[in-house]
C-alpha cells in the first residue's frame, strides 16, 4: 500500500508517498481502506516537531473514512465490508490503509460521503466537547464561535444551532462569513475588522455572550473577556502564541476560562460524543463541509493551506 512517511520533523516537504507493506490486524484490531483524509492543524504541529513527537519514520493523521477490509478474532464493533469514520488508528492514516481499534472505528451512514467521513472526528468532538462538556452551553443563550470558518467551528455553528442557541460566528473572508451564515449562525462578524467585537452589545442586547469558543486565544482571549455576560464561560480552543489578560475581567462577571485539548479524552470519554454525533449525522443537524478534495500525494499543499487564512470547511485528502 501506498501511505506518507515523514523522516524526520521540519516542514510540509517531509512527507513523501512511499511504498509500505500491506497492513494486517490483530486480536480487536481491524485494517480500513482509507479512501479519505482529513486534515487537521494538529497534523502539522506533529510534522513540525512543535507538539506531540512520535517515532520516527512515521505516517501522520487522525481523520479518516473508508470501508473495513479485515477484523482479527474478537473485532465486534462492526465487520468487514462495513463503511466506517476513524477517531485516529495504530498505523497513521495518511495511507491507502489503516490499523486500527475497536474504539477507533465508528458506523458511517449511508448518506455521508466519505469525504465528510474524514472531517468528523477531532473538529466535532472538540466543538461538542467544549460546547455541552466544559462551557455547559444552554438553549437561549449566546454563542460565539470566535473563528467559525474552519472544521472546528463549522462543526461548533452547526451543533449549537441545532441545540437551540443563538449563534454568533466570526470569518476572515466574506466567502466564509457567507459559509457561516448557511451553516445556520444568526449573526456573523468579520474578524480582521477594526473593532468588530463593539456590535455583539447590540447584537445580545446589551447582555453579552454567555459562551465564547475560542479559536486563537493568544489573539482573542483578553478582548473575549470584556464582551462576556454575567456568569460567562470561555473555552479555550486554538492558541498560537502568548497574551495578557486582566484577571479583573473574569472576578466582575463571575467569568471561568477552561482549556481542552481532545488527546486528554479517554476511549471511554468519547464514545458517548460518537454516539451523539451519529444521530446528528442520520438526522442531517451535522452535515460536514468540504472545501476541496486532493490526492494524498499533494499533503505538502495540504499542510499549507490548513495554516492560511481563508478557511472554509475541510480539506480532504483522497486515498
Ligand atoms: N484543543 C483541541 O483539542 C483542538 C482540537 C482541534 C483544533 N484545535 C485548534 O483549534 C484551532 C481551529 O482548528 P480548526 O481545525 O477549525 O482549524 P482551521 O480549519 O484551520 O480553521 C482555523 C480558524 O481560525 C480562524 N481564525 C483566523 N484568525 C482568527 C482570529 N484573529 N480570530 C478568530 N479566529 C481566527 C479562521 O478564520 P479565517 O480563516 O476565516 O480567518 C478559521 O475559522 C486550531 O488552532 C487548532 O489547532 C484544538
Amino acid at each position: 500500500m501506498k501511505a506518507i512517511r515523514v523522516r524526520a520533523f521540519g516542514g510540509p516537504e517531509v512527507m513523501q508517498l512511499e511504498d509500505l507493506p500491506d497492513l494486517h490486524p490483530g486480536p480487536k484490531q481491524a485494517v480500513v481502506r482509507v479512501k479519505a483524509v482529513g486534515v487537521n492543524p494538529t497534523d502539522t504541529y506533529t510534522r513540525a516537531g512543535t507538539s506531540r513527537r512520535p517515532p520516527l519514520p512515521y505516517t501522520p493523521g487522525i481523520d479518516a473514512a473508508g470501508v473495513v477490509e479485515s477484523v482479527g478474532e474478537g473485532f465486534t464493533a462492526v465487520g468487514a465490508g462495513a463503511r466506517v469514520y476513524l477517531s485516529g488508528s495504530v498505523s497513521g492514516t495518511y495511507g491507502e490503509q489503516a490499523l486500527c481499534e475497536e474504539h477507533q472505528v465508528h458506523p458511517l451512514p449511508e448518506k455521508i460521503s466519505f469525504a465528510q467521513g474524514g472531517a468528523i472526528n477531532v473538529p466535532y468532538v472538540t466543538a461538542y466537547r467544549a460546547l455541552f462538556q466544559l462551557a455547559k452551553a444552554k438553549p437561549g443563550e449566546f454563542i460565539l464561535v470566535h473563528g467559525a470558518t474552519g472544521g472546528v467551528g463549522i462543526a461548533a455553528v452547526q451543533l449549537a444551532r441545532a441545540a437551540g442557541m443563538k449563534v454568533i460566528g466570526t470569518g476572515g473572508s466574506e466567502k466564509g462569513r457567507d459559509l457561516v451564515i448557511e451553516q445556520g449562525a444568526h449573526h456573523v462578524l468579520d474578524h480582521r475588522a477594526p473593532n468588530y467585537l463593539d456590535q455583539i452589545q447590540t447584537l445580545t442586547g446589551g447582555r453579552g455572550v454567555d459562551v465564547v469558543l475560542e479559536m486563537l486565544a493568544n489573539i482573542n482571549l483578553e478582548k473575549d473577556l470584556r464582551i462576556l455576560a454575567m456568569y460567562g464561560r470561555i473555552v479555550v480552543i486554538g492558541s498560537r502564541g502568548r497574551i495578557e489578560i486582566d484577571p479583573r475581567d473574569t472576578m466582575v462577571r463571575d467569568a471561568s476560562i477552561s482549556g481542552m485539548l481532545l488527546f486528554n479524552m479517554t476511549p471511554q470519554e468519547t464514545a458517548p460524543i460518537h454516539l451523539a454525533l451519529f444521530a446528528g449525522l442520520e438526522n442531517g443537524t451535522i452535515r460536514p463541509v468540504i472545501r476541496e478534495e486532493i490526492s494524498l500525494a499533494e499533503a505538502p499543499r495540504a499542510h499549507r493551506e490548513v495554516m492560511e487564512p481563508g478557511a472554509y470547511g475541510k480539506i480532504i485528502l483522497i486515498a
